[in-house]
């Protein structure tokens, strides 16, 4: 048997996992995210022994809290959003004596200067030697402020050792995402910068990776030789929950779209990469991005579909609509719902199209791609359904997590007759474990400066001028259309049917 030859690139991805001595500085410590993911997620690691000895978080936002009502509020945040993680006492004290809290006034400099203060001591007693993170989960209006209070305070002076993550969104649309990556480079290098989009950190998602470029067998496969056509699809039953102020100014295509799925996307769509480090994961994703586009930028209506939730039913229970949720303008034609049908124009994909869609309020939680081969040139068999179905492999991203292959098998009996069947592999059977929470994955990348996983300038532009023409179509004020309106619990607007059906294609029954 030839030996395989290692990648003398092989960095990145298998990197030694042990981030050095940090101070871990989290904007928006009150806020949601950081007590239903973030803690958790970083007191999980500290539990698993992944966080440095010398180690001590800080959190930051306006309320006037004490390290210790800060500690107590995440001890409750841990019991209430991760109660299985929450361990012995004596493990969260030690976590929590790593915990301080330092009020600030997100535009006020005088509260940099504290927060510096509070560092410095905190470096000095544990011989932090400088390394920090900056983790900016603060409203996106506020992003500006804080990258320049920063900067103006000296806190993220050294390229080598201070980070900066950033939540999303990443601007509403190209401009305003320009305009931040200006105010992001003169501030920092974009060594620096880590452009969060939590997707990249689930497990099914980076195994997207494995699968095509660990495996000989799929990747010949891969193109439009053998392709039909490709379906991606986050569905979520919840609604907009809470979220109406951040929600119904941006809406399905920019809280979803924009980001999640083209990630998906991209890894699905991308070249092999020179190597899992830093950038050539990033460069491949980027390329790709670039090549890709609405199918018909003109003609917005034929390749793309938006929609709006109505009153429904979902387990036995009246959901009210969107423009019922509280907070949201009862005038809002904002889209709970896209569908669009994307073309990639470069020599593995011209001509195969793909087609996204994600909602709120649909049947069911479900996240999954799925790639649609060519029928067979010549049917020499009948089919029990009467038309034989191609072959569909599916990667399930989120929930039961896995990988399906569909292909005909004969039915037992004296005819030839066959009928579609599936290999499937679980990630829970296979593994025998749970996949980690996705921030996990993500917080501790942070920490070791590897930016793989993290979204670089050019490919958050790339994916917003993807969307643009949607954009600039469905917000123009003179267009008369309104959005449509799906009932609750069901698969979005008839439009989203009719995207494909169209052309003789269908949406996968989930
Ligand atoms: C977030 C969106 O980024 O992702 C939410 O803002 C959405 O609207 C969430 O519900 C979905 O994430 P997940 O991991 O539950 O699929």
């Amino acid at each position: 048997m030839v030996a395989l030859a290692p990648n003398p690139l092989r960095i990145g991805l298998t990197q030694e996992r042990v981030p050095a001595p940090l101070l871990f500085v989290l904007f928006g410590a009150s806020g949601d995210l950081a007590a239903r993911k973030l803690i958790p997620a970083i007191y999980r690691q500290f539990q698993a022994r992944r966080l440095p000895a010398q180690f001590a978080l800080v959190g930051v936002a306006r309320r006037e809290w004490t390290h210790e009502i800060y500690r107590e509020k995440m001890h409750a945040a841990v019991e209430e959003f991760a109660p299985n993680d929450v361990g012995r006492p004596g493990v969260w004290g030690d976590f929590a004596s790593r915990l301080f809290y330092s009020p600030l006034n997100i535009q006020e400099r005088e509260s940099y200067l504290r927060l510096n203060e509070l560092l410095d001591r905190l470096d000095r007693e544990q011989n932090i030697r400088g390394n920090r993170v900056f983790y900016l989960s603060v409203s996106p209006k506020l992003f500006p402020s804080a990258l320049e209070q920063l900067a103006d305070t000296g806190m993220i002076a050294d390229v080598s050792k201070n980070r900066i993550v950033i939540e999303k969104p990443f601007g509403r649309d190209l401009p305003s995402a320009q305009e931040l990556n200006q105010i992001v480079s003169a501030v920092c290098d974009e060594k620096q910068v880590f452009r969060i989009d939590h997707y990249l950190g689930k497990e099914t998602v980076q195994n997207m990776m494995v699968f095509r470029f660990a495996n000989a067998i799929f990747e010949p496969l891969w193109n439009r030789n053998y392709i039909d056509h490709v379906q991606i699809t986050v569905a979520e039953t919840v609604g907009v929950e809470e979220r109406a102020g951040y929600y119904d100014s941006s809406g399905a295509l920019r809280d979803m779209l924009q980001n999640h799925l083209m990630q998906i996307y991209a890894l699905a769509a991308m070249e092999p990469p020179v190597s899992l480090g830093g950038d050539g994961v990033r460069n491949e994703k980027v390329k790709v991005v670039q090549a890709t586009r609405v199918a018909n930028p003109r003609n917005i209506a034929a390749c793309a579909v938006r929609g709006q939730y109505s009153s429904g039913w979902m387990s036995g229970r009246q959901i009210p609509g969107y423009l019922e949720e509280p907070d949201v303008n009862p005038e809002s034609a904002t889209p709970t719902f896209v569908a669009v049908k994307l073309m990639c124009d470069n020599w593995r994909w011209q001509g195969v199209p793909f087609y996204l869609r994600t909602g709120k309020r649909l049947p069911k939680k479900v996240s999954e791609i799925a790639i649609f081969f060519r029928q067979v040139p010549l049917l020499l068999f009948e089919s029990a359904a009467q038309q034989l179905s191609p072959n569909v492999l599916t990667m399930r991203i989120q929930p039961d997590e896995g990988i399906s292959l569909r292909f005909e098998a004969k039915m037992p009996g004296p005819d030839i007759l066959t009928r579609s069947v599936d290999m499937d592999f679980q990630y829970g059977t296979a593994f025998g474990t749970k996949t980690a929470d996705a921030y996990d994955r993500l917080l501790l990348d942070s920490m070791l400066g590897d930016q793989t996983l993290f979204m670089r300038s050019d490919e958050v532009e790339a994916a917003w001028r993807v969307v643009t023409p949607l954009l600039t179509d469905w917000e123009d004020p003179d267009a008369s259309h309104r959005v449509s309106q799906y009932e609750a619990g069901t698969w979005g607007p008839a439009a989203a049917e009719e995207l494909l059906t169209k052309e003789g294609r269908r949406w996968r029954r989930l």
